[in-house]
């Protein structure tokens, strides 16, 4: 069922029509900020849902009612709502364990390895999401060896290049699915065939493709995933996710690990560890319960719309943006080809960040990266007039200069930084 429960007419239909885009648009009144604001910022924080409110209001209840019996029904939430994941990137269930943030779900799988011995290297490219290279960099202290592939066009990263520096060294491969700067889609299935045929493994970062990209994990064979339900998932911070494919998991024992890793948490037994079979094997202390609440309703919206319908519309939109910037003469940092362009359009304009704080006092929400631009990623809830309204706001701004009043202010996103990834 793709249109929401009990929608009303109200909303306006866009300029280019079918059943599928009137159907999308009917969710738009579960998203309360989109009566306020024009949208497109989901690569950094999807849309909240009306639901989330409602269930973290359920969360405080069960708190203030049940009190400490609540853990009856929180303690499994969290395999709950990674089985609610799994469908969404093609995991099987009891694949996924639930965690604080990418970091620190990157963290357990790196402490399942030892990077003293002759394979330690880790390969990763120059697009990759920075939180991951602190994290590796920082094992170089334990002999970690780190080879960054570069960039030649500040777009994508060369298949044949990171391949080819995938060797017989290589431990572990920590890539994006979907590049945080340009929306460039890698090949997870010829990376995962790699890493296989040479012993590596690959962690493959689905933060920029979970919710707005098709992903098949089970079926690309790939060993670990990470990513998060902030974004295009709409499930708000405080939950990340990692999937482990289920063969290797009961072969790996994460030093990063604690006692809800036990088979027999409550037996607290000091000094002996004995892992749980299951997705609570890479999970250490007590989870973030309200963060879970709050995330299920997003979940619960995307799966109902389905993947296949989310990224059929993002195609559309993404190709109707990189056909306007085109027509305008504006560059874009966002592969040209859909088939490996991921759900947001980067727009690399002179004065790039002044522009995207004017956007964003004119309340179309936007962001900007250093060598990426204006990004603009629109969802499942974005009308192709809010798409075009950010196309007017910003001519208007290039022949009014109207932007410059932000000139200068580029070096304070340091001290103030509001948005994220
Ligand atoms: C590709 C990618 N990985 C990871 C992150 C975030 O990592 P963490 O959860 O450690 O903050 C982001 C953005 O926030 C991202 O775009």
């Amino acid at each position: 069922m793709l249109r929401p429960k009990g929608a009303n007419g109200g909303v306006r239909p866009p300029p280019l029509y079918n059943g599928v885009m009137d159907d999308l648009l009917a969710w738009r009144t579960k998203f309360p900020i989109l009566g306020s604001s024009t949208y497109l910022i989901s690569n950094s924080l999807g849309a909240m849902p009306r639901g989330a409110p409602e269930a973290v209001q359920e969360y405080t209840d069960a708190w203030s009612t049940e009190g400490v019996r609540a853990w009856q029904h929180w303690w499994d939430l969290p395999r709950k709502v990674g089985d609610e994941i799994a469908p969404l990137i093609g995991a099987s269930p009891g694949s996924v364990s639930m965690h604080l943030n990418v970091t620190s779900a990157e963290a357990t799988v790196a402490s399942c390895f030892d990077f003293s011995g002759a394979r330690n290297r880790v390969v990763y490219s120059e697009m990759n999401f920075p939180s991951v290279s602190y994290l590796y960099k920082a094992q170089e202290s334990l002999g970690a060896r780190v080879y960054t592939v570069p960039t030649h066009d500040g777009i994508s990263v060369d298949l044949e290049e990171l391949l080819d520096s995938i060797d017989d060294d290589t431990l572990l491969v920590p890539v994006s699915h979907v590049l945080f700067r340009s929306a460039f889609i890698q090949d997870a299935q010829a990376i995962a065939e790699k890493c296989r045929k040479v012993g590596a493994f690959l962690v493959l970062d689905l933060y920029q493709s979970a919710g707005v990209v098709p992903v098949e994990l089970d079926k690309w064979g790939v060993d670990f995933a990470v990513g998060g339900t902030l974004k295009w998932l709409c499930g708000g911070p405080g939950n990340a996710f990692l999937y482990v494919r289920p063969d290797l998991a009961i072969k790996l024992d994460p030093r990063l690990t604690g006692w809800i890793a036990d088979q027999r948490p409550f037996d607290f037994i000091v000094n002996d560890h004995i892992y749980d079979d299951g997705a609570y094997r890479f999970m250490n202390g007590t989870p973030n319960i309200p963060g879970l609440y709050a995330a299920r309703p997003g979940l619960k919206i995307v799966t109902e719309i389905g993947i296949e319908n989310i990224r059929n519309n993002s195609r559309r939109q993404t190709f109707m943006m990189m056909q306007m910037a085109a027509s305008r003469g504006w560059h874009t940092t966002a592969p040209e080809d859909p088939s490996w362009r991921g759900g947001t359009v980067a727009f690399d304009l002179p004065d790039a960040y002044e522009i995207s704080q004017e956007l964003i006092a004119r309340a179309v929400l936007v962001d900007y990266r250093p060598k990426s631009g204006v990004r603009v990623s629109p969802h499942f809830y974005t009308s192709d007039d809010e798409i075009q309204r950010f196309f007017d706001e910003v001519d208007e701004m290039l022949s009014s200069r109207a932007h410059m009043r932000h000139a200068g202010k580029a070096h304070m996103r340091h001290a103030g930084k509001v948005d994220q990834g």
